[in-house]
């Protein structure tokens, strides 16, 4: 890569000087996000750093990421051939493989209006107003039931450890037509592993780069491979039920809409892109994968920021008491009116950035970025978290505060700060899942906060340092709640 002839007119990439066969390993370290923000500042919003022998261009700065995403999109909308991605659904991911882009297209294509059939779309019951909201609000209610019963039990919780069998729920209703009970311990021992999964994901992880590391035993490594098969496994196996149940004329949910797609598809002989029956069908395993993980660390950091800022969670609590009452269930068509909640949620985005790199790029030909040359083929990072905490962007960036988001009267959402915080990418690769996550979010964060009281364990410190991966969790930790009503007004 040193050695590349520069095209005449473009500058080579600055960075740091990096070691034989590690690289730039050491400094890039374990939080890759503070170290790269360093290195940015330093180096600008374009450099190189080598992860053992692989370059890897570094990009932060909005204006940046926006001319390479959305401007040169198609030049930067690859994945790279990372060792870690192999193993996930079967080396055949929508996210995560390295599919050429027609045929990468083709299902994303198809991905977006599977969703959008059986989350968005008007659901049949005259009651809600999409399948997402009838499938959100029966869980938020079950979730409360839970919470509480715990309580009692235990009298205090872990927050992910029960939310996320709730936001399962709802994909896997989405995507299954069935849930699970909050007990269950098969879909228990997948959903509560997801650390695993992300920590070997996470940008910059030394395995994806340096292939000695693949032939040394590695505990994360085999957990990460044993968990992927089994995911593979419990999808596969309810993918066989639904072929083995298939009905045209009773399309029950995504896996079912996609083999009738294959079914179809073979009819229509025009279609130019040839994508395999175990490529579509396969897609429901990225749905469903990226579809609680995400939700749930969501969630479970909006609680911890609700519990250490208790003034905020009062402000959140008294918003819904005034604009929707105590009596119904909070709904979509509520959202206009609750612009603190609104404030609150890109807030915990902006400020956790729990998803602080996307998933890494490649680039699909050589090209250019602010007059620096980039080979095809060269891994790219997207610093999500530089741009969520950059001082030229944000006023007091480190500090959390949900009234940054709001009109100076505290009746509206500023759209355009807004639209400032990085969560979900841009572009061509952008989250498919975007609109549902955040009504996801929304609608539960929502039932939450009428219906319960959240509170820290007397005693026990609220730890908030986030532990570094595709998504970065909060340290487990056990939280209190009690019944809004019962103990208080
Ligand atoms: C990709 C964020 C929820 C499905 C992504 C990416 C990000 C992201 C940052 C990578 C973008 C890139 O590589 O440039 C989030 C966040 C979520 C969320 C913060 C929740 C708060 C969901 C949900 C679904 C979903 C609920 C599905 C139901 C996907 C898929 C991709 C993706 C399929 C891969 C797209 C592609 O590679 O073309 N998401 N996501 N996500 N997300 Fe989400």
């Amino acid at each position: 890569f040193f050695h590349t002839e520069i095209p005449e007119g473009l500058r080579r990439l600055p960075g740091p000087k990096s070691l034989p066969i590690i690289g730039n390993v050491l400094e890039v370290g374990h939080k890759p996000y503070l170290s790269l923000t360093a290195m940015g500042k330093r180096y600008g919003h374009v450099f190189q750093i080598q992860i053992g022998m692989r370059p890897v261009v570094v990009l932060s700065g909005i204006e940046t990421v926006r001319q390479a995403l959305i401007k040169q999109g198609d030049e930067f909308a690859g994945r790279p051939d990372l060792y870690s991605f192999q193993f996930i659904n079967d080396g055949q991911s929508l996210a995560f493989s390295t599919d050429q882009s027609g045929v990468w297209r083709t299902r994303r294509k198809l991905a977006y209006s599977a969703l959008r059939s059986f989350a968005t779309l008007k659901s049949k019951d005259q009651e809600y107003s999409c399948y997402l909201e009838e499938h959100v609000c029966k869980e938020g209610e079950y979730l409360i039931k839970q919470l509480n019963t715990v309580m009692k039990a235990d009298g205090s919780f872990n927050p992910f450890r029960h939310v996320v069998v709730s936001v399962a729920n709802v994909i896997c209703g989405i995507c299954f037509g069935r849930r699970y009970d909050h007990n269950d311990q098969e879909l228990l021992s997948l959903v509560t592993l997801a650390h695993d999964f992300n920590q070997v994901v996470g940008s910059g992880n030394p395995a994806d780069f340096i292939p000695i590391l693949h032939f040394l035993p590695s505990a994360t490594m085999k957990a990460f491979k044993d968990l992927n098969a089994r995911f593979n496994k419990f999808v596969q196996k309810i993918v066989n039920n639904h072929y083995a149940t298939f009905d045209k004329d009773n399309i029950r949910d995504i896996t079912d809409s996609l083999i009738d797609h294959c079914e179809d598809r073979k009819l229509d002989e025009n279609s130019n892109v040839q994508v395999s029956d175990e490529k579509i069908v396969g897609i429901v395993n990225d749905l469903f994968g990226a579809g609680f993980d995400t939700v749930t660390t969501a969630l479970s950091w909006s609680l911890m920021y609700m519990v250490a800022y208790p003034e905020i969670q009062e402000r959140l609590y008294q918003e819904l008491k005034i604009k929707v009452g105590l009596e119904r269930t909070p709904r979509l068509s509520d959202k206009p009116n609750l612009p603190l909640l609104e404030g609150f949620i890109l807030e915990v985005l902006r400020h956790s950035s729990f998803l602080p790199f996307t998933i890494p790029h490649c680039t699909t030909k050589d090209t250019s970025l602010n007059g620096y040359f980039i080979p095809k083929d060269t891994c790219v990072f997207i610093n999500q978290w530089q741009i969520n905490h950059d001082p030229e962007l944000w006023k007091d960036p480190m500090s959390f505060n949900p009234d940054r988001f709001l009109s100076a009267d505290g009746t509206e959402v500023n759209k355009v700060e807004g639209e400032k915080v990085m969560a979900f990418g841009l572009g061509k690769r952008r989250c498919i899942g975007e609109v549902i996550a955040r009504n996801e979010v929304y609608l539960f964060l929502a039932i939450m906060v009428q219906k319960l009281h959240f509170q820290t364990v007397p005693g026990v410190p609220l730890d908030m340092t986030p532990l570094y991966g595709l998504t970065m969790k909060h340290k487990p930790c056990h939280l209190r709640a009690t019944l809004r009503g019962s103990h208080e007004h």
